[in-house]
């Protein structure tokens, strides 16, 4: 492979990253190669911006996102308006939050990642066979989904479709497939919960985004972030937005993960217990831009590996993506007109897996508005 450092004589973009897919062994079979200099494939332009990281510099570190205790949900009416009321702050201003207090059992969450880790770490071999780029797999593991149209960023990745539709638990890997589905038992009942408190930070009945099916779909994503040689010239994962409705996300203790507010990037923290939940695309369109899907991103760090699980409300691009969304009929008014036109969320997945996006450009949601 070409290193970072080379001339540009005889680098074939396309090559490279053939060569990589075909060792199917990911950014793991690299560094386990012992590799100390980056591939030029994983050198982004814009890399002096990690560089300059706030997390080394400004006081923006000691804000964090807003942390959502859910543990008092049932006690009384009064927290509940609490509660929902700080949904929609947290919807409003940062896409993103923390919930703490939500039952499910931090056994569950530690072997949840731990089964991530196993995954990648087991032997190459083993790991092979579940190597694609088969989009229409549910289960399927590769490094950088999109490599041919976006810059190539410092992580493997193991995808699971776990709903709409019967799951056969067998297309799991077996080494992390009895945590994958007690998680998703639990990870069900949170998702219709925080649906239900954004249903009411909406104005809307409890039960209104469950109702248009927001909840149909659940894609887990199960990230792997190796020791990075050289971190300042590449990212674990570059700065995007997500597509779905809700994103529920577990990370280890490691941290980089880092959110966009206010023009600002902000780090955030790990915080043991905790699952970080955030909007996505298809949520700021249904609210017609009230909710926002804030754009984030992973450095890539010398320490690691780092894991992370998110569990994406959405659905994928199978064929049941058939219902049409817009902006909710009860949320505009003639002050308040929709942004956008009705769509398929499968055009959006769609547009994300196919076309070359720049987040820090636009949002792919600018070829939805009217
Ligand atoms: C994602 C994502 C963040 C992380 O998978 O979309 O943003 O911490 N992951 O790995
Ligand atoms: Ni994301």
């Amino acid at each position: 492979m070409v290193e970072a450092d080379h001339e540009d004589g005889g680098y074939d973009r396309n090559k490279e990253l053939k060569l990589l897919d075909e060792t199917k062994a990911g950014v793991k079979g690299l560094v386990d190669a012992g590799l100390t200099k980056l591939p030029k494939i994983f050198v982004h332009d814009n890399h002096k911006v990690n560089v300059s990281s706030p997390s080394s510099s400004s006081s923006a570190t000691n804000v964090s996102i807003p942390v959502i205790d859910l543990g008092s949900l049932h006690e009384e009416a009064n927290s509940r308006h609490e509660i929902v009321q700080k949904v929609k702050d947290a919807g409003e201003k940062w896409g993103f939050f923390q919930v703490v207090n939500h039952e499910i059992p931090e056994s569950v969450l530690d072997e949840m990642l731990d089964g991530v880790r196993k995954f990648h770490e087991q032997d190459a071999e083993m790991k092979r066979e579940f190597y694609s780029r088969d989009i229409t797999k549910r289960v399927f593991y590769n490094t950088n989904f999109n490599f041919s149209t976006s810059e190539v960023n410092w992580r493997d990745t193991l995808y699971c479709l776990l709903a709409p539709g019967p799951l056969d638990p067998h297309q799991l890997p077996s080494i992390c497939r009895d945590v994958i589905i007690e998680y998703l038992n639990h990870l069900k009942k949170l998702a219709l919960t925080l649906l239900e408190l954004l249903s009411e930070a909406l104005g809307l009945e409890g039960n209104y985004l469950k109702d248009i099916d927001c909840a149909e779909g659940i894609f887990m994503v199960g990230n792997y972030y190796p020791p990075c040689p050289q971190p300042e010239l590449t990212w674990g994962l570059s700065s995007h937005t997500d597509l779905g409705f809700v994103t529920i996300l577990l990370q280890d203790q490691v941290g980089g993960l880092q959110v966009f507010h206010e023009n600002q990037w902000f780090d955030i923290t790990p915080f043991p217990g905790a699952f970080i939940v955030n909007l996505g695309d298809m949520m700021q369109l249904i609210t017609n831009d009230k909710f926002m899907s804030a754009k984030h991103r992973v450095v890539a760090q010398k320490v690691g590996p780092r894991v992370s699980v998110s569990c994406s409300l959405r659905q994928h691009v199978q064929n049941e993506c058939g219902r049409m969304y817009g902006p909710i009929k009860e949320l505009v008014t003639k002050e308040n007109p929709p942004i956008y036109k009705e769509m398929k969320m499968s055009d959006l997945v769609k547009l994300v897996y196919t076309t070359k996006l720049d987040y820090d450009v636009s949002s792919p949601l600018k070829h939805f508005r009217l």
